[in-house]
C-alpha cells in the first residue's frame, strides 16, 4: 500500500445512504440507541465536570484517561490504531479512531474466513451480550488498500448488537455497536480490526462512560518512532508545548471549521481565497480538495504535477522531482471569539504519499480530487496536538514538538 487516501471519509458518504434506511440512533455510538434494554441494564450516566476546554490554556483536567495509538505504515502513514474491549469478559480488538465517522464496527464470529485476519467478536462467550435483531449494509466511498474504489467494491454486511465496551479506563456498561458478519476481501490486509467513530455526534458515549466530552490526538509519525495517543475527557497537556489555539466548528454532524485562505509558500490566488469548510478526519490520511483548490493549490507548487489518469482523482510528479520542491500549506482559519485568526501548517515533506504500485516511477501527490467536499486528514494532523471539545463545539491546536 504506498498510497494515504483512506477510508473514513466513507463514513460522511456511507452514513447519509446508511440513514435512509435505519434510524439514525441506530448510528450512533450510545446508550441510548434504538435498542431496547431492561433499565437496570442502562448505562447510569455519571455528571460529567466542567471540561477543561473551557480553558484556552489547554490545562489538564483530572477526568481523563489515555492510551497509545500505533500507526499503520507501509510506505507511508496510513492510518492510526488502538484497543478497544468488548463483552464479559472482555475481548480484545483494536480499531482506527475515526472522527470522521459516529459508529463502531467489529468483526463478529459469523464473519468467518471473510474477516481471517482479524479478530472476530464471540457473542456466545460474553454473559453481557444483546442482539439489536437489525441488521445493516454499509457502502464505503474510500479503502484504506491501493485499489480504487469501484462500484459497491467496499462494502460491509453488519448486524446491531450492545455489549460492555472498554477504551482506555472509560467504560461503558451497554455500548450499541456493529457486528460485521461478511465484508469484501478489500478489507482483509488491514492490520486493525475495525472502526470506532468519534464524530461530533459521538457526546453520548462519553456521557455513557463518564467522562466530558472532550478528547486529544496525537499522531507520531514512523520516522519519529514513538506511540501516539488518544486522552478522553481532555487534552493530555504533556504532549504539547503552548497555547491551545481553537477555532469554531461550522455545520453539523462534522469536525468542521471554516478556512479563510490558502497559502501554498507563502503565496496565494483567488480561488484560495474564498471561504470554505474543512472537515478534519482522523481516519483519512491525506486530504482530499474540490478540483479548483486543489489545482490552484498544486499549480503554485510545480507545473509538473498532473493527474493520474489510472485512478481517477489522484495526481502525481516524477518521484526524483519531489526532493527539489518546496510545498508548504498554510491554511488560515477564524479564531474563537476574543482569538485571532491562525494558521495550521503543512510542511513540504508531506508532499510525496510514495509510489504509486502500478508506476513507481511516479509518486502521488497529498490531495485528491472530492466530488464537492474539502477535507483534511492526518498529513496536517501529524503536525498539531488536536483537542476536539464536542461539548464546546470547537477544535484546537497546539503544536506538537516534533
Ligand atoms: C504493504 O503494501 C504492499 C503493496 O501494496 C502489500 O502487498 C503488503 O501486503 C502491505 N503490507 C502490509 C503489512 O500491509
Ligand atoms: C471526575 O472527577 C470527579 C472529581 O474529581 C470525580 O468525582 C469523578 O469520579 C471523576 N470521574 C471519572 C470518570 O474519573
Ligand atoms: C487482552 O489485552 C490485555 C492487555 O494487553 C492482555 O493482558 C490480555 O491477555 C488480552 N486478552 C486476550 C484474550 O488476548
Ligand atoms: C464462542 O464461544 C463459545 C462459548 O464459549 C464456544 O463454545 C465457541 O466455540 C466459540 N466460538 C468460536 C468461533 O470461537
Ligand atoms: C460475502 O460477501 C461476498 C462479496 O464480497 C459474497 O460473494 C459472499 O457470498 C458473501 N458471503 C455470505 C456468507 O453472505
Ligand atoms: C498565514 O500564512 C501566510 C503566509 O503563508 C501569511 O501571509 C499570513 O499572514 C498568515 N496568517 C496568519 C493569521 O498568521
Ligand atoms: C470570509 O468570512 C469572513 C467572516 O465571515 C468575512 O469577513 C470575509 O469577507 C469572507 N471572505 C470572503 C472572500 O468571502
Ligand atoms: C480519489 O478521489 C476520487 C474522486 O473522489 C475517487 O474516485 C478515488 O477513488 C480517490 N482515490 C483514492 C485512492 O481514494
Amino acid at each position: 500500500m504506498t498510497r494515504g487516501i483512506s477510508y473514513s471519509l466513507v463514513l460522511a458518504l456511507a452514513a447519509t445512504a446508511a440513514l435512509a434506511t435505519a434510524p439514525h440512533s441506530d448510528f450512533k455510538l450510545t446508550m441510548n440507541s434504538a435498542l431496547a434494554q431492561p433499565a437496570a441494564r442502562r448505562a447510569r450516566v455519571r455528571a460529567s465536570t466542567p471540561s477543561i476546554a473551557a480553558s484556552s490554556s489547554g490545562r489538564a483536567a483530572s477526568n481523563t484517561t489515555s492510551e497509545p495509538l500505533f500507526d499503520y505504515f507501509n510506505g507511508t502513514d496510513l492510518q492510526w490504531y488502538g484497543d478497544i474491549t468488548l463483552g464479559t469478559p472482555p475481548q480484545n480488538f483494536t480499531v482506527v479512531f475515526d472522527t470522521g465517522s459516529f459508529s463502531l464496527e467489529v468483526p463478529g464470529t459469523a464473519c468467518g474466513a471473510a474477516c481471517a485476519n482479524q479478530r472476530q467478536f464471540n457473542s456466545s462467550a460474553s454473559s453481557t451480550f444483546e442482539d439489536g435483531q437489525s441488521s445493516q449494509t454499509i457502502v464505503f466511498g474510500t479503502g484504506v488498500g491501493v485499489d480504487p474504489v469501484e462500484g459497491n467494491n467496499w462494502e460491509m454486511w453488519l448486524s446491531f448488537v450492545a455489549d460492555v465496551l472498554t477504551i482506555a479506563d472509560m467504560t461503558l456498561p451497554l455500548g450499541g455497536f456493529f457486528l460485521i458478519t461478511n465484508q469484501t476481501a478489500t478489507f482483509l490486509p488491514d492490520p486493525f480490526d475495525g472502526i470506532l467513530g468519534l464524530s461530533p455526534e459521538s457526546g453520548d458515549l462519553f456521557a455513557a462512560g463518564g467522562y466530558p466530552g472532550i478528547f486529544g490526538m496525537l499522531f507520531v509519525p514512523e520516522s519519529e518512532g514513538g506511540a501516539g495517543e488518544l486522552t478522553l475527557g481532555g487534552a493530555d497537556t504533556t504532549k504539547f508545548n503552548g497555547p491551545v489555539l481553537y477555532s469554531p466548528q461550522v455545520g453539523n454532524g462534522n469536525w468542521q471549521l471554516g478556512s479563510r485562505g490558502i497559502f501554498v509558500n507563502g503565496q496565494t490566488a483567488r480561488t484560495l481565497q474564498s471561504n470554505v469548510s474543512l472537515i478534519f478526519d482522523s481516519g483519512t490520511s491525506n486530504m482530499l480538495f474540490t478540483e479548483p483548490i486543489a489545482e490552484a493549490i498544486y499549480s503554485i507548487i510545480s507545473p509538473d504535477i498532473a493527474p493520474n489518469a489510472d485512478e481517477p482523482g489522484t495526481y502525481g510528479i516524477a518521484c526524483d522531482l519531489i526532493p527539489t520542491l518546496l510545498a508548504v500549506i498554510d491554511i488560515t482559519f477564524a479564531g474563537i471569539s476574543g482569538q485571532g485568526a491562525f494558521n495550521l501548517t503543512i510542511p513540504s515533506s508531506e508532499l510525496s504519499s510514495g509510489p504509486f504500485r502500478h508506476k513507481p516511477e511516479l509518486c502521488q501527490t497529498l490531495i485528491n480530487v472530492s466530488e464537492g467536499f474539502n477535507l483534511v486528514g492526518l498529513s496536517l494532523l501529524k503536525h498539531y496536538y488536536s483537542v476536539w471539545d464536542i461539548d464546546n463545539q470547537r477544535m484546537g491546536f497546539a503544536p506538537n514538538g516534533f
